[in-house]
């Protein structure tokens, strides 16, 4: 049986997930943080369901291992291919996944058209097929694939010409269509948000999970007693690429300097 003050393991497939251990951080701040970054092998929007879920497997196993009472998912692609193995697999244990924002934008959009920019595996998936069964059914959903954003972003690149035109090309045409509610479908875009902000009318809704899924984990922890007291352990970070590199863009995502081991598995 966990204890309260045993830490929460937050993964993704890189550096996107921080912008979930942002929130989780802000919202509950006594809880220590375990946060695992597969830099090494990004994108995993254009890889197999059947290869992510292996990589959740290990890292979900390194989690319990180091005694996590917990485990975010902070990937909407991970999210879609695994969430369901993991839950079979570890019955137990809380665990929070992400998912695009399709109910609350389909509540929000005044214009009855929603964009979602998210990788290929989220929105080829049948987890992202049926949300939109279940919520969209009276508006407008337009998706955008958003190949080469993951890669800019994870090189630290949050504005540079490039990455703007990528972004804009992305973008427009769901303005063009009279997109009123866009949705980021994927951890690593809320980075971009200041970007985007300079691209969209005011009066385009951005929309992300991040704040919801902390949300949900306090809900969890709650249920369980296990909440924290605090005072929370610095915050550890792993990753399967350069440690040096995480270090070095670290506090351009997370504003803080802590640890950075090896994730060699
Ligand atoms: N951050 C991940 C997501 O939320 C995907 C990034 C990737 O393609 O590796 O979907």
């Amino acid at each position: 049986m966990p204890e309260p003050a045993a830490p929460i393991g937050v993964f993704d497939s890189g550096v996107g997930g921080l912008s979930v251990l942002a929130e989780v951080a802000r919202l509950l701040p006594g809880e220590s943080l375990l946060y695992v970054a597969d830099c090494g092998h990004i994108p995993y929007g254009e890889k197999t369901p059947a290869f992510i879920r292996q990589r959740c497997r290990i890292v979900a196993e390194f989690f319990r291992a180091q005694g996590a009472k917990a485990m975010v998912l902070a990937c909407n692609t991970a999210t879609v291919a695994a969430v369901a193995d993991l839950r079979e697999q570890y019955p137990e244990w809380p665990l929070v996944g992400m998912e695009p924002a399709v109910k609350p934008a389909a509540a929000a959009t005044r214009s009855g058209v929603v964009g979602v920019l998210a990788t290929t595996g989220t929105l080829q998936s049948a987890k992202f097929a049926a949300l939109l069964d279940r919520f969209a059914n009276d508006v407008r959903v337009i998706t955008q694939p958003c190949p080469g954003l993951v890669e800019l972003i994870e090189a630290g690149d949050l504005d540079s010409p490039a990455l703007r035109q990528l972004l804009r090309g992305y973008v427009e045409p769901l303005l063009a269509a009279g997109c009123d509610t866009l949705i980021l479908g994927c951890t690593h875009y809320p980075f971009l948000k200041p970007l985007l902000a300079e691209m969209v009318p005011a009066s385009v809704a951005i929309i992300d999970t991040g704040a919801a899924v902390a949300r949900q984990l306090k809900r969890l922890l709650a249920e369980r007693g296990l909440l924290a007291q605090g005072p929370a352990q610095p915050a550890q970070f792993w990753t399967s690429a350069s440690p040096e590199h995480l270090r070095n863009i670290l506090p351009l995502l997370w504003n803080k300097s802590d640890s950075v081991q090896s994730f060699g598995r």
